[in-house]
């Protein structure tokens, strides 16, 4: 049995401030505030049905004689037992069936989105109207406060399940096909989402940072994104890119501008701009940069990144400092 204080605790989980950016109970977008209110008034509902149900089991358990008899009335087992149910939950179905057409009626989005699920990570992708690639990032989405995205969902290998609570509802990535969900904050914040289908033995760590910005600040973060990335400025990152280029880093990996090139792993033309490392993992500075170069199967056994332990400590602060400075 778990002490009274951290039961108090756990009470208090889903209020709490960091609790908060990964939260059904915490909407901050149209739909995500349209399935909490579906929850509530079936959780009040629920609550309240049960209570009258305990009521009556109350009563037909220990009151006196004449009430129990009271109880075996043939209208309030019809009333109670066939009516109500048949009221309450016709009605129910009507109201969650017209709050998906609520949601099916929309203007068309203001950006579009593809989000791949790879293994263990969230290939980014945005698009222009006609499909073209604008640029390509990992694990993390920015969008405009107030104005919806089309996400594009799809998967190469197995299924996984793409979830911001804080915005959206939860919509499957399957491979051969296209699931499209739509997205939007309503407040700026960063919001945490997270795979929620089971896709192997990383999938703990396939997380994801949803980052809503005022429609400025995200036109520049748009256009900083677009650019190539920058060259480095001090010994310690020409070391750094040097490493990175001749280890072959760019057989998985792209930086536009450089000759790396490679399709397989996460874009980093823009990595040192990004919250986490190795999809929500960890956080990202030059030290869990070094880290995950030499210990990403200790951090993330089995995931496609092999741990690369020749570098001397010089070189490893090298190469994060250059990675970092990919802003
Ligand atoms: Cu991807 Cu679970």
């Amino acid at each position: 049995m778990p002490s009274r204080p951290i039961l108090i605790l756990l009470a208090l989980l889903p209020v709490t401030a960091p609790g908060q950016v990964q939260s059904v109970l915490h909407p901050k977008g149209e739909d995500a505030a349209l399935i909490a209110e579906i929850s509530w008034i079936l959780f009040i509902g629920g609550g309240l049905i049960f209570f009258v149900v305990i009521l009556l089991a109350g009563i037909a358990l220990f009151a006196p004689q004449p009430r129990r008899e009271w109880l075996s009335h043939r209208s309030l087992i019809i009333g109670g037992g066939i009516a109500f149910p048949v009221v309450v939950l016709s009605a129910l179905l009507v109201y969650t069936f017209s709050s998906d057409t609520v949601a099916g009626k929309r203007e068309p989005a203001a950006i579009r989105i593809e989000v791949t699920g790879e293994l263990w990570w969230w290939r980014v992708r945005y698009l222009d109207a006609a499909g073209k690639v604008l640029l390509e990032s990992a694990n993390e989405i920015h969008l405009p406060v107030g104005k919806s995205a089309e996400v594009l969902l799809k998967s190469t290998e197995v299924i996984h399940s793409f979830w911001v609570p804080n915005l959206a509802g939860k919509l499957d990535l399957i491979p051969g096909r296209v699931n499209r969900l739509r997205l939007q904050a309503d407040a700026p914040g960063s919001f945490r989402g997270q795979c929620a289908e089971y896709c192997g033995a990383q999938h703990a760590k396939m997380a994801l940072y949803v980052i809503a910005e005022e429609p400025p600040a995200f036109e520049a973060w748009l256009a900083a994104q677009m650019r190539p990335a920058a060259t480095p400025r001090d010994d310690l990152q020409h070391l750094g890119q040097r490493l990175f280029l001749d280890n072959r880093c760019g057989q998985c990996h792209t930086v536009r501008g450089t000759a790396a090139a490679g399709k397989l792993g996460p874009d980093l033309t823009h990595v040192g701009s990004r919250a986490s490392l190795a999809a929500g993992t960890l956080p990202n500075n030059p030290g869990t940069i070094a880290g995950w170069i030499t210990g990403s199967q200790q951090i993330k056994p089995g995931s496609r990144m092999p741990s690369f332990n020749q570098f001397s400590g010089h070189e490893l602060r090298g190469l994060a400092a250059y990675l970092a400075s990919l802003q």
